[in-house]
Parts: structure tokens; sequence; C-alpha cells
């Protein structure tokens, strides 16, 4: 048996660097805000798991109300499974037979829903649901305007349900619809309204398919930036939100509600000139593609670029010593995660828990 982890107990100040951490309090914060907002709407959270890749995390979600687990991909998905998940929708394409197959056999095991476009999609996934004697769940993604998959609202998607309804070992189960062109608008009224106007185009798109006599379980989409919004709209039914219960940089412009509670702590390793700090980490540990992290606690001191793979060079930088420590604050917690294998857990300082993320790298 596993012992205990000699880093539960220690004070942070002690741990070696670079180490994702992630706040206990500011997480639970989290998800504690957003089921609350849930609870008593029709609509629920399916948030979304490839913003942290971390089962635990996953776990507590799901205890704290969510009716299940969205994935990007197919991996992912079956790391739920595995553990026990028991309601997992991919929100993305499944191509390949070998990939059908796999999407089929865990289906053997859970509830699962996928995304399709085109009757090819469905077609396949029909066959290998049928060679391994399963059912999975359709659900007809619509291009809200992302300009990503999806079938165009209206006509096109009923014509798409007509033309798979009637497959074996399929279940048409309802509409995927992501608005995620228009999460990052910085201004939250216009956010919001534009929001709901593209997600108005799925709520159209479902009741004309109602209209002509198919049933229409459900319409899954939203994100963390809109959830007060497009997850509010009639017809809507479950809420994709990844990020808000991390959350990093990029999120907390758009969402200030939710708190920071993932962070990289760094360490100061070479102070070669007197304005200039070097910091070990680089693309390899922290996600930049929305740009460069935060430093914590000194929000006037800017990285000025960032893409070395394990180091970051900081030209202004106040007083720091060599061996400082510092928190930086991901612009991008999805990509983060993605590069670590177990995330820090803590609390006043010390560290409590230690997870491991058991999807991370998971990307077929
Ligand atoms: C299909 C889908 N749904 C929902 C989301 C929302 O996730 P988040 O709340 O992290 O933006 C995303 C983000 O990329 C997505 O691709």
């Amino acid at each position: 048996m596993a012992g205990v982890d000699p880093r539960i107990g220690m004070k942070l100040s002690d741990l070696e660097t670079p180490t994702l951490l992630l706040d206990r309090r500011a997480c639970e914060n989290n998800i504690q805000r957003m089921s609350s907002f849930f609870k008593d709407r029709p609509s629920k959270l399916r948030p979304h798991f490839k913003n942290h890749k971390c089962v635990t995390l996953a776990r507590k979600q799901i205890a704290s109300g969510a009716v299940g687990m969205t994935c990007a991909k197919l991996a992912e998905a079956e790391v739920l499974v595995e553990h026990g998940f028991d309601d997992v929708l991919i929100a993305n394409q499944v191509v390949g037979k070998i990939k059908t197959l796999r999407l089929a056999r865990i289906a053997k095991k859970a509830r699962i829903g996928v995304a399709i476009d085109c009757l090819e999609h469905a077609l396949a996934i029909s066959q290998s649901a049928f060679e391994e004697s399963s059912t999975v769940n359709l659900l007809v993604e619509v291009d809200i305007g992302m300009g990503r998959c999806g079938v165009q609202p209206g006509e096109p998607a009923l014509e798409l349900v007509r033309n798979i309804v009637k497959l074996p070992n399929i279940r048409f189960a309802g509409l995927q619809a992501y608005e995620g062109h228009l999460v990052n608008v910085l201004d939250r009224k216009e956010r919001s309204s534009r929001a709901q106007s593209a997600m108005q185009l799925a709520v159209e798109t479902r009741r004309l398919i109602e209209s002509a006599g198919y049933e229409v379980f459900c319409i899954s989409g939203c994100s963390s930036a809109t959830y007060d919004s497009t997850g509010t709209l009639a017809g809507v039914d479950e809420i994709q939100a990844g990020t808000y219960v991390t959350m990093d940089k990029q999120y907390k412009k758009l969402v200030p509600e939710f708190e920071n509670a993932l962070s990289l702590l760094v360490r100061v390793i070479s102070r070669p000139a007197s304005n200039k700090a070097v910091i070990d980490v680089g693309v390899k540990g922290a996600g930049c593609e929305f740009g460069l992290p935060g430093i914590r606690d000194f929000p006037d001191v800017e990285i000025p670029f960032f893409l070395a793979e394990e180091h970051c060079v900081i030209n202004q930088c106040p007083d720091w010593q060599v061996g400082q420590l510092l928190h930086f604050i991901p612009t991008h917690a999805c990509t983060t995660c993605n590069l670590h294998r177990e995330i820090l857990v803590h609390e006043n300082d010390i560290v409590v828990e230690v997870w491991p993320i058991e999807a991370s790298g998971k990307l077929t």
C-alpha cells in the first residue's frame, strides 16, 4: 500500500519548483458559487473535464450537483469511465474505426454522448456500437457562429436528425452548441446579448426538430464566461463550463466573481544583472497561447516574453533574491494542467492533499 505523500503537511516554501498548486478554499468557493447559481434553475451543470483533467476535482463537481462531465477527447472520457463516472459527453467528433470501437466499448459501462455533424459520423458510430452491442447517444452539433465543427442551424440540422434517427445502436439525444467565438468579449453586457442571440439559433433549431416530431432531450453548450447568459436561456439544458473551477488570468477578466485557485509555484534561479531575474519555468510548464502568466502579489511586474522551454526572463524585476518563490497565474488553465501529472492542494500555505491529473496528456 502506498504511504502518505511526504509533501502533505509541508510548507509551500519547502517545495520543489515548478509545481502546480490549487488553493483549496478558492476552488471550493468556485464550485459552490457555480453550483448554487444552477441549483434552482432548469439548466444543469455538466462541467468540462478538459480544464483540469483531474478525477478528484471532477468528483467534487459531481458531488456539488453536476449531472455529468463533458470531455474534449475520447481518452479523457475513458479515464472518467475507468474511475466510475456514469454519464459522460464528448463534445467533439470521434472519427476512425479504432476510436468508434473504443467509444462503443465505454458505452457498455456508462451513458456516453458524442457530438456529430454529418451522416458519416453517425453511420460509423452506429456500426461500431452494433458490433459491441452498446448504445451511444448522439448530439447533433450546430454551428452557432463559431465556425468550427457543426452543421448549420435550422433545416440542415433537422435533415441530419431525419437521417440518423432510424440507425441501430444510437439514440438521437439532442444538440451540441458552443458559443466559443463570443466568450472573450470583454464587455459583459455585450457578451451576454451576443451569446444569447447565438444560442437562440440552437433553441430555434430545437423547436424546428421538435415540431417535425422528434424528441430533443437536451441542448448542451455554454462556458464559464457565459454561464449566466446562455445558461439561463429557455431551451438550454446543460452548461459545459470548465475554467470557473480553477480559473486563470484570462478568465478572471471575464468573470471576476470566480477566484484564481490555480497557480504555478516557481523560483528565481538567477539574477544575472541588477534588473534581471530568471525564473525556472517556460513553455513546458505553463500554457501561454493566450498570453503570458501574471505574477501574484506583483501585478506591476510584466513578463516581457515567454518562449524558452524551461526559463522565463524578467527584465524589470523588484528586489528578488535567488531562491525567491513566486506564484505565476497561468493565462490558460486548460493547457497548463495538461502539462502536469499532479496538483498540490494547499490551505494556509501548507500542502493538504496531492491529486493526480489522470487525464494529463490524453489527446486521442
Ligand atoms: C465544446 C466546449 N464547451 C464548453 C467550453 C467551455 O469551457 P470554459 O468554461 O473553460 O471556457 C469549451 C471551451 O473550449 C468547449 O470547447
